[in-house]
């Protein structure tokens, strides 16, 4: 992987962020708990942070730290049930700000996120949790450098699978929905983490506070982008509402992304657009849901953020063992560049606004939740 010492941090910031006092009064059950011995300050009370950034591997958090607009660094709670490798919290000294690493995959991530929300230090009931992770992208829909944003988050590979070449080349896929014997019909048995949708309000601004940075991109991310049929590739980066697939598997090529845009489709009802592919989103998407029934977070305060590092396919003339190995496609720096640029404007904006806005939240207009409708109301993808 390349070195983060090419990444220069030293951009031009925003004002930095106006600090308020550290929330102790919170009503309910929540345990007081002393920070960790990292931290040199007399807070007792639960951290209420007003933004959680969620990382999933070590390269994302790096662009979030050293920053001129805020110092998550300031704070380090270790919580029970984190990653060997990322076992703490990270906060602002005030707690308006935090940040964590998952880890990677769908494990790690629902696990992690459990461990947070049952965690006493935080009282997460009025928190943004901002999805901030690279991705692979789907060429019909948006390129390499481009900050995505989902509204329908899909588990695409939550499906029987066969190799193709065990049931024969008159299948299109060997990828086959729960409860029936072909592909594309409607899963009869549903596990529940299928689909998620969140706030599509809420989207919206965090779409208008991103599309504010001058995002970056590189001249191998062009040269590598013009050699796609597709025009949403081969134009530059930029910011695009479009939904996610989770996926445990690291898969590429034309085929897979076929069936599972097919499968976001057939699951949405053919409301979803199959654009950035990861492994984490609905697996802690599920931890949050189950954390907002039991009232300890508010769904309707979610971005998932995915800023497109990689294409999910190859371009023509290039196979898909040579594209996945052996090309660089240059996304990868000027990604994580713009997860930093298009989140400090989101965390910026939020701050920003808090008492005007988003202290009370953003009202949903669309559903929000799972396929069973555990928050309430009846989902609108079928
Ligand atoms: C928090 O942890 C980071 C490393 O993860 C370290 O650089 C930083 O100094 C720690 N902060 C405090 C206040 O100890
Ligand atoms: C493929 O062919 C096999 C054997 O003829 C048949 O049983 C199966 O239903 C076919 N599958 C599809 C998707 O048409
Ligand atoms: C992208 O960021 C790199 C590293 O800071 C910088 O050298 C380059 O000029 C930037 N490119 C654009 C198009 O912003
Ligand atoms: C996706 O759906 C289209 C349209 O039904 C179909 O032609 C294509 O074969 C499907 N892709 C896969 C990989 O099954
Ligand atoms: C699914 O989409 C079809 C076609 O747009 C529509 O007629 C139907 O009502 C939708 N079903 C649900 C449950 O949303």
């Amino acid at each position: 992987m390349p070195s983060f010492t090419t990444l220069s941090r030293a951009l031009l910031g925003l004002p930095l962020l106006a600090g308020t006092v550290l929330t102790t009064a919170v009503p309910g059950k929540l345990q007081p708990r002393h920070y960790s011995n990292h931290t040199n300050s007399s807070n007792v009370g639960p951290i209420k942070p007003k933004v959680f950034i969620i990382n999933l591997f070590s390269p994302e958090s790096a662009v979030f730290y050293n920053i001129p607009e805020f110092n998550v660094l300031e704070h380090n709670i270790t919580v029970p049930g984190f990653s060997p490798k990322f076992p703490d919290a990270h906060c602002t000294s005030n707690g308006e700000i935090c940040q964590l690493v998952t880890g990677e995959g769908e494990i790690n991530a629902a696990a992690t996120i459990s461990s947070l929300v049952l965690d006493k230090t935080f009282d997460l009931t009025t928190t943004y949790f901002l999805i901030a992770g690279i991705a692979g992208v789907n060429p019909e829909v948006a390129t390499t450098g481009s900050v995505l944003f989902a509204r329908f988050e899909v588990q695409v590979a939550l499906q029987y699978e066969f190799d193709i070449r065990d049931i024969g080349s008159n299948f299109s896929t060997g990828y086959i929905p729960y409860g029936v014997k072909v592909p594309g019909e409607y899963p009869t048995a549903i596990y529940g983490t299928e689909v998620f949708e969140v706030n599509d309000a809420l989207r919206s601004l965090a779409i208008a506070f991103a599309k504010r940075a001058h995002l970056n991109d590189s001249t191998t991310a062009q040269e590598y982008r013009a050699k796609y049929a597709f025009t949403a590739a081969t134009t530059g980066p930029s910011v695009v509402a479009c939904d996610g697939a989770t996926s445990d598997v690291y898969y590429s090529g034309p085929i897979l992304s076929s069936a599972f845009a097919n499968f976001t489709s057939l699951i949405t009802n053919g409301t979803g657009t199959y654009c950035s592919t990861a492994q984490e989103d609905s697996a802690i998407l599920e931890s949050l849901l189950r954390a907002a029934k039991a009232r300890l977070v508010d769904f309707s305060r979610i971005i998932v953020m995915r800023a497109a590092s990689n294409f999910d396919r190859p371009p023509p003339s290039i196979s898909a063992y040579d594209h996945f190995f052996y090309r660089t496609s240059g996304g990868f720096l000027p990604s994580l560049m713009n997860l930093y640029l298009a989140g400090r404007e989101i965390v910026g904006g939020i701050l920003g606004q808090w008492e005007g806005a988003f202290a009370k939240g953003i009202p949903p207009t669309n559903y929000i939740g799972d396929i069973f409708g555990s928050l309430g109301g009846v989902p609108d993808f079928g």
